[in-house]
């Protein structure tokens, strides 16, 4: 199976398997895992934060971070595809009892501009009747416009306008080490001006479980009981840590691999009949493409791919295909043979 359907399929390297046998491990709820505090340790030296704190998922990070920006009552200015809003079960109204703003970007690409933002933010000039705005969450990687990119000055610039009016920045940086490639930056520079950002071991990077939050020292204590709280106090953790820290130090420089098979991908499947997509704008390791004009439903494409031995995710009128370290060169090639095939055996 080439299984395109996202990067979280990855397995553990050898050396993750390996870091993960030998793992020293305590019991991380006494705070006494040697590996988790090494991995801890590590992203805040590499993000440029006061400190860090390893959760079992990306949502979970993000939604701690939902939970500790704002009030009940308050609502979270995102663009409207975002993960946050779209993909963690409303956990922001159920956990933190915040509403969401969705908000559009204005060339539609899901790359906001402070201008897209400003015009849905409540602060404290606003009428006593209207819901404040409690936080602004961004996303870089974006994951549903694509893999597009925000650079350092346009968050820089984001972050200038909400914390000029007292509103904290959350970054969704589940894919930021990809943004870092693709950008030739380092993820502490992108991540520099938002008061806290999560990012994910377990997609690009390759390890089979766990993100990290982080931010201040203060907002990271208050994580940790909001992690507890919410169930993911988890005991020796350093088993699956080990294989974070090799995901850290290793997997970022592999990304442009996966980068070049996504535009090889893009580009591939451009060529095919009733394919919509414009292959100058993947950047990263997201491929998503219209198949409106092909006449045939994204499900049933999906599943005469799967026949074809590949895999693909179908929502709507777009298949999303994502490259990652366990698909070769030569299995870009193949799904883009095998799309070819589905499509004109119809
Ligand atoms: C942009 C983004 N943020 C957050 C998450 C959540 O990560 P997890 O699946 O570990 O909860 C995902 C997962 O796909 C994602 O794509």
């Amino acid at each position: 199976m080439i299984d395109l359907r996202s990067d979280t399929v990855t397995k553990p390297t050898p050396a993750m398997r390996r870091a993960m046998s030998e793992a020293e491990v305590g019991d991380d709820v006494y705070g006494e895992d040697p590996t988790v505090n090494r991995l801890q340790e590590r992203a805040a030296e590499v993000f440029d934060k006061e400190a860090a704190l390893f959760v079992p998922t990306g949502s979970m990070g993000n939604q701690i971070a939902v939970k500790l920006h704002t009030r009940p009552g308050a609502e979270v200015v995102i663009e409207e595809r975002g993960h946050i809003y779209n993909y963690e079960m409303a956990a922001m109204a159920a956990v933190a009892g915040t509403l969401a703003r969705p908000v559009k970007s204005a060339d539609g690409s899901g790359i906001l501009h402070w201008d897209d933002i400003k015009a849905a933010i409540h602060a404290n000039d606003a009428p006593y009747y209207v819901a404040p705005t409690g936080l602004v969450a961004l996303e870089n990687s974006h994951n549903l416009a694509g893999g597009t990119l925000l650079t350092r000055e346009r968050t820089g610039e984001i972050c200038a306008g909400a914390h000029a009016l007292d509103i904290p920045v959350h970054l969704d940086g589940a894919r930021i080490f990809n943004a870092a490639a693709a950008l030739s930056e380092t993820v502490a520079a992108l991540a520099a001006p938002c008061d806290s950002v999560m990012f994910c071991l377990s997609k690009g990077l390759g390890a089979p479980v766990g993100s990290m939050l982080l931010g201040s020292r203060a907002f990271i204590d208050e994580a940790r009981r909001w992690r507890k709280l919410l169930g993911g106090g988890m005991r020796q953790a350093g088993v699956i840590a080990a294989a974070g820290l090799v995901a850290l130090e290793e997997s970022p420089k592999l990304l442009h691999l996966d980068h070049a098979n996504a535009r090889r991908l893009a580009a591939g499947v451009a060529e095919l009949p009733g394919v919509k997509i414009d292959p100058e704008r993947v950047v990263t390791n997201i491929v998503i493409f219209d198949i409106a004009d092909t006449g045939q439903a994204s499900e049933d494409i999906c599943v005469r791919l799967h026949m074809r031995g590949v895999l693909a995710s179908g929502f709507g009128s777009s298949i999303r295909m994502v490259t990652h370290y366990d698909v070769s060169t030569a299995d870009i090639d193949a799904a883009v043979k095998a799309l070819r095939d589905v499509l004109l055996e119809r």
